[in-house]
């Protein structure tokens, strides 16, 4: 079966093809960062219309790239949530036409079932059950995964996103947009330990999280800094690594907490931040020492992209998913609603 997967959520067109036989047959992506980058983050309407620009030439071009002709297409899996509406609604509405038009079925596809499948595209597959860590600037929950679609929330933020307090904590920085891989590469310069921020959440049970207090502990350090005169990149860098390692000590904290309460040996990463090198190196020597194993996802496939999409579309098509007439997007969809595939 072959799936063209279509991902418009946010500030990503991503189209991709996928073979349930051949596998991964061609990805494109068109990033919007230098569009939104002059207001500091994504503005909704300018992300819809440049989505609604590029979806068809897009299209065009992975479809030579994956050297197929349209009529080859056995379905077609758009994100239908959780994510911007009107950046969905593009995404939605090309897709089913595109399969009405070619007498295919579509199938709508929950944005963050995509990233957790997505370390599923690479060569050494994760088997199930699994405790899942997604963390994106929309989302940071851990799932306890049993099978395709069958999600149990074990924990998430109450407030602010990993990748969102990532965000947020580089602009009050003043480093720009998207904030995540720019702190991240200031944080590589800074000194271990020059401050240490809270880790919040961990000094109780549980495996909720909140990021939001880190967030203001670093304006109300880069402030302090500021007045003593100390406004410099490396006293940024120090905040960054500061703020970067409070985050991932976090994660990793509640990581372990997961699989030791489901008694899982298999942790997988997936989502924006699951691109941040030292979150994936210190989930590395955890699991290690756990003796279990992490999987995660090529840098490309952590964030937005079409390829998870078509590969999360394709195995719900496999397993006999069929859509209704009307066309349904959800800015907000508990992973929890979703179905069990059974192949
Ligand atoms: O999964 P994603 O592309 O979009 C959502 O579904 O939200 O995640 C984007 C998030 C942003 O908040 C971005 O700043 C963060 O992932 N991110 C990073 C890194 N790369 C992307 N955060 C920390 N370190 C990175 N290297
Ligand atoms: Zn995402």
């Amino acid at each position: 079966m072959i799936v063209l997967g279509i991902e418009s959520s946010c500030d990503e067109t991503g189209l991709a093809v996928y073979d349930t036989e051949r596998g991964l047959l061609a990805d494109v992506l068109h990033s919007q960062v230098a569009l939104h980058g002059e207001y500091g983050g994504v503005v909704p309407e300018l992300a819809s219309r440049d989505h609604v620009r590029y979806l068809l030439p897009l299209t065009e071009q992975v479809l030579t790239k994956a050297g197929i002709t349209k009529s080859e297409l056995d379905g077609v899996a758009y994100t239908a949530g959780p994510g911007l509406m009107g950046a969905l609604m593009v995404g939605a509405c090309t897709g089913r036409a595109m399969a009405m038009a070619l007498g295919i079925p579509a199938v709508a596809v929950h944005h963050m079932e995509g990233h957790l499948l997505a370390p599923m595209l690479e060569e050494a597959v994760p088997e199930f059950p699994f405790v899942a860590l997604l963390v994106s600037g929309g989302h940071t929950l851990l799932a306890e995964v049993k099978g395709i679609g069958q999600y149990e929330l074990l924990g998430e933020s109450l407030d602010d996103a990993a990748g969102e307090a990532f965000d947020k904590t580089a602009k009050m920085l003043g480093l720009g947009y998207p904030g995540g891989p720019i702190l991240a590469r200031l944080a590589e310069q800074g000194e271990a330990g020059a401050y240490r921020f809270p880790r919040p959440m961990c000094d109780r049970p549980g495996l909720d999280f909140s990021f939001s207090g880190l967030k203001t502990f670093s304006l109300n350090t880069w402030q302090k800094e500021t007045e003593q005169g100390n406004k410099n990149e490396q006293t940024q860098a120090n905040i960054c690594r500061a703020f970067e390692d409070a985050v991932v000590d976090t994660l990793v904290i509640k990581s372990r907490r997961a699989i030791q309460q489901v008694g899982a040996k298999t942790l997988v990463i997936a989502g924006g931040v699951g691109a941040n090198l030292s979150l994936r190196k210190s989930l590395n020597t955890m699991m290690q020492k756990e003796g279990g194993q992490l999987f995660y996802p090529r840098i490309e496939f952590c964030t937005d992209n079409g390829a998870m999409i078509a590969y999360a579309g394709a195995l719900r098509l496999l397993g006999g998913e069929t859509e209704p007439l009307a066309i349904n997007v959800r800015a907000r969809w508990p992973m929890s609603e979703l179905d069990a595939v059974v192949n």
